[in-house]
C-alpha cells in the first residue's frame, strides 16, 4: 500500500524529483513556500513559521517525511546567518520533534558540506567539521534529527544537478550547458573535488530509504570523485559543447563569501551494498541527464536569464 508522504522543498532541485517519482505510488503532500510544486498536493509551509510547520505535520499525520527544503545558497547562508540557522536548523528541529510525536519516519537530506574537505572520500562514520555556516546549520539539523529519537535517516549528497532549473534558479549543469551553448566562457575551479549527484538518481535512493524505513546515515551522492573542472569538461563532452570555453581557475581566485571544503567527496560503499537503486558513475549519470534534458523539451542553445546556480 502506498504511503502518505510529506516532501518539504518539493519545488526544489531534489524535492521536485522525489515528488515526481513518489506520486506514481504514494499520496504525496508537497511542501512549498513560493510556488506550488508541479507534483503532489501542494501544502503551503514556510519554514520560518515554526508554529505552522509543527501544525502541518501533526494535522497531516504522514507515514513518512522527506525533508529536502533548505537554504542552499552557501554564500547567502554566510551573509544571512540568522535566517540560515532558522531554516536549516530550527525548522529541522521542529520537523523532527513533530515527526517523532506523529510516529512518522523522517528522512533528512543533508550534505557533504558538513565535512572540512581536508581529506575527501568521507565515510558515514567520519567526524564532521564544517568550515562554513551552511555546513554548520546542516550539521545542527542532523543533530536535531538524532536528538528527537524518532525513526529517522540522514541521507547526505554532494553537488546536485539535473535537467531543469528548480526553485527559480539554475543548477551547475543547466548553467554550464546554457553558457557554453551561448558561446560564453565559464571560469571553473580545478582544485575543488566533489561527488556530483544527478537529482533523479538521488531521488530514487532517497525514496528507497524511505519505503524501506532504513535508519542511520547514508551517503547518497554520485559515486565518482571529480574536480569541478573535470565535471564541467565531462558535461561539455556529453552535450557536444565547446570545452575550450571552460577556463581553469583556482578556488583562491573566486570571490566567494563563504569558505568551501577543498575535497568533500563522499564514499558511497554503504549505499552501493545496501540499496537496489545505487549511486551512478558520472559517465552513466551524464548519459541519463542528456535523455532527461531532451524529455524536458530543453533545447541546447536557448539562453534564459535566471538566478545563478548554487553549489552546496
Ligand atoms: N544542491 C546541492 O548541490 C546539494 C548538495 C548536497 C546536499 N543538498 C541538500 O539537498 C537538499 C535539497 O537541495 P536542493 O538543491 O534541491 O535545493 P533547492 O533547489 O535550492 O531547493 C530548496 C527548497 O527549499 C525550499 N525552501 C527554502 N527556504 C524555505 C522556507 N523558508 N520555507 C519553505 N521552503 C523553503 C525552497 O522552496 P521555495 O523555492 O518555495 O523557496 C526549495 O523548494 C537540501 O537539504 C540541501 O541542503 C543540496
Amino acid at each position: 500500500m502506498g504511503l502518505k508522504l510529506l516532501v518539504t522543498g518539493a519545488g526544489g532541485l531534489l524535492g521536485s524529483a522525489v515528488a515526481k517519482i513518489a506520486s506514481d505510488r504514494h499520496t504525496v503532500f508537497s511542501g512549498f513556500r513560493r510556488r506550488a510544486p508541479k507534483f503532489g498536493n501542494p501544502v503551503l509551509m514556510d519554514l520560518l513559521n515554526l508554529e505552522r510547520v509543527h501544525r502541518v505535520v501533526l494535522t497531516l499525520k504522514p507515514d513518512a517525511i522527506i525533508h529536502a527544503a533548505a537554504l542552499t545558497d552557501v554564500d547567502k547562508c554566510e551573509a544571512e546567518k540568522r535566517v540560515a540557522t532558522k531554516v536549516n536548523y530550527e525548522a529541522t528541529k521542529t520537523i523532527s520533534a513533530a515527526a517523532a510525536r506523529a510516529g512518522a519516519y523522517l528522512l533528512y537530506v543533508s550534505t557533504d558540506a558538513i565535512f572540512d574537505g581536508k581529506r575527501g572520500m568521507y565515510r558515514e562514520t567520519d567526524r564532521p567539521n564544517p568550515i562554513n555556516h551552511y555546513g554548520l546549520t546542516k550539521l545542527m539539523g542532523e543533530e536535531a534529527v538524532g536528538a528527537a529519537r524518532g525513526k529517522s535517516c540522514i541521507a547526505r549528497s554532494s553537488v546536485i544537478y539535473g535537467s531543469k532549473p528548480a526553485a527559480l534558479k539554475d543548477n551547475f549543469a543547466v548553467w554550464l550547458i546554457e553558457k557554453l551553448t551561448a558561446g560564453q566562457s565559464a571560469n571553473i575551479v580545478t582544485d575543488q573535488f566533489v561527488s556530483p549527484s544527478l537529482n533523479s538518481n538521488v531521488a530514487e535512493m532517497t525514496l528507497e530509504l524511505t519505503e524501506r524505513s532504513l535508519t542511520g546515515i547514508y551517503h547518497t551522492s554520485g559515486c565518482s570523485r571529480v574536480s569541478r573542472y573535470d565535471f564541467a569538461e565531462a558535461l561539455a563532452a556529453t552535450f557536444g559543447l565547446d570545452a575550450s570555453l571552460i577556463r581553469a581557475v583556482r578556488m583562491n581566485d573566486m570571490k566567494w563569501t563563504a569558505r568551501r571544503p577543498r575535497d568533500s567527496s563522499l564514499d558511497v560503499r554503504k549505499a552501493m551494498s545496501s540499496l537496489n537503486h545505487v549511486p551512478l558513475l558520472l559517465g552513466d549519470s551524464l548519459v541519463r541527464l542528456k535523455t532527461e534534458y531532451r524529455e524536458a523539451g530543453r533545447k541546447i542553445g536557448r539562453r534564459q536569464a535566471r538566478g545563478r546556480a548554487t553549489g552546496s
